[in-house]
This record gives structure tokens, sequence and C-alpha cells, in this order.
């Protein structure tokens, strides 16, 4: 049992696990943002460094516990996420993506707040794309390096995870089915898709964080070996 300290299967690997959910500042006290909670990439970074992995946790806006042994670097926007990222992952030989990035924001952040216009009943905020950090990241990668993304559907969840895999250039893909409320965001339960290019590896029943931690490590623990 990995948990009693002596079964240490990443023992000396260097492993960037990313987490949370990023914010995009519209002015001095407002951001756009997602449902994300961190608990997932903090489960696994945690048990990670309990396998033996020197573990390197770069959290966006969790309030999780950070687990002792793991260094935690703190980020808020995309651009710094990303930014922490690139700068890391040549030092690692693994990446798991597992923070909920946001895909947009705003072209322009006020220096001001702003004020509501009383002769308006709307505000337009124009949105730019962010860049694709996992994708971007996994371009670079050497031939021993690993990395692992998350997907997040509501519909034709295998087909658009396998895809996503594919045109990212992911060794794997966690899918998450978030068409079910009741599990996923926030919550202490999940339920995933562990999923490689050669089609489904392993899917989870609804259970602990940390045991789909655990299952999504020993199946990197695999590919490592
Ligand atoms: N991701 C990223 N950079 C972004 C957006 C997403 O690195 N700007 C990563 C996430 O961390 C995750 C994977 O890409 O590991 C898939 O994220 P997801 O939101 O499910 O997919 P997208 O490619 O953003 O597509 P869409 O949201 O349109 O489904
Ligand atoms: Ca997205």
């Amino acid at each position: 049992n990995f948990i009693d300290g002596n079964y240490k299967p990443l023992d000396g690997v260097n492993l960037l696990v990313t987490a949370g959910g990023t914010r995009e500042p519209i002015d001095p006290v407002r951001y756009l943002s997602n449902k994300s909670s961190g608990k997932m990439g903090y489960a696994i970074a945690e048990v990670a460094q309990q396998m033996g992995a020197n573990v390197t946790l770069i959290s966006a806006n969790s309030h999780c516990q950070v687990p002792s042994g793991v260094r935690v670097i703190n980020v808020h926007s995309a651009d710094q996420l990303e930014q922490q990222v690139q700068a890391n992952f040549p030092h690692n030989r693994v990446l798991i993506m597992a923070a909920a990035v946001s895909d947009f924001k705003p072209d322009h952040v006020s220096s001001q707040k702003i004020k509501k216009d009383l002769d308006h009943d709307s505000l337009d905020l124009h949105l730019i794309k962010n860049h694709d950090v996992v994708s971007r990241v996994a371009k670079t990668k050497k031939p021993d390096q690993i990395v692992i993304g998350f997907a997040a559907e509501t519909n034709h969840p295998v087909e658009n995870a396998t895809h996503k895999l594919k045109q990212k250039h992911l060794d794997l893909i966690v899918l998450n089915d978030v068409s079910n409320s009741a599990i996923g965001f926030n919550s202490d339960d999940n339920q995933v898709s562990i999923i490689s290019d050669k089609g489904l590896i392993k899917k989870t029943n609804i259970e602990s964080k940390s045991k789909i931690a655990k299952e999504i490590l020993e199946i990197l623990c695999k590919r490592l070996n």
C-alpha cells in the first residue's frame, strides 16, 4: 500500500501539477473565473508526493491546504499560470494539467473601477482568447516527458476528450463528464475516464478524489517504466 510510506513508485520523479481555476481581471475589483475548486489537482499533488515524487504545484486561486512536502507556486491569471508552466516544465519529467484555465480574457483591463452607467442597461465586455497552455508546452516535450491533460465535457464526452488528446499532443487525458453536477466541481468525489491514443484505459467509480488521483498516478507509473 502506497500510504504506508514504503511503496514509492515515483521515487525521485520531478512532477509538475496545475490546479484551481484562473481569474481574468476586468478592473481592480472584478474578474472572470470558473467553478474549479482545485481539489482534484491538490489530491494528485498529495498522492504523488506520498508515492515519492518531487512535486511542484502551480495553484490558481484554490482554498485547498497545501500538502506537506509539496512546493507551491501561486498564480491568478492564465497568463501567470502559463509563465510558470513554461518556466518549470523543462525541469520536470511529468506535467499534469488539472487547472481550469480560462479560455478567454478581457482584451482591456480597466485601471479604474468600471462605473455603472445610469443611461445604459447593458455593458459589453470584449474577450480575447488565452493561449492554450498545455498544448503549447506539449509541443516542446522531450521524448521521456509525459503530459497529462484534463477534459471537461457535457456532450459526446469520449469523442471530445479523444479529440483534445490528439489535437494537444497529450499522452493521457482525464475526462470529467460535467453534465452530472452532483460530482466534479467542488465535490470531494468524482468519476473520470482515463483515455490514451489507444482508447479508454479505465473508467473509475464515483469515489474520492484521492482514490482517483492514485488511479491516474498508477497508470502514469506504467508509462514511466
Ligand atoms: N487548457 C490549457 N489552456 C487553456 C485552456 C485549457 O492548458 N487556455 C488545458 C486544461 O488545463 C485541460 C485541457 O486543456 O488540461 C482541456 O481543457 P478544456 O477546457 O476541457 O478544453 P479546451 O481545449 O479549452 O476546449 P473547450 O473548453 O472549448 O471544450
Ligand atoms: Ca476550456
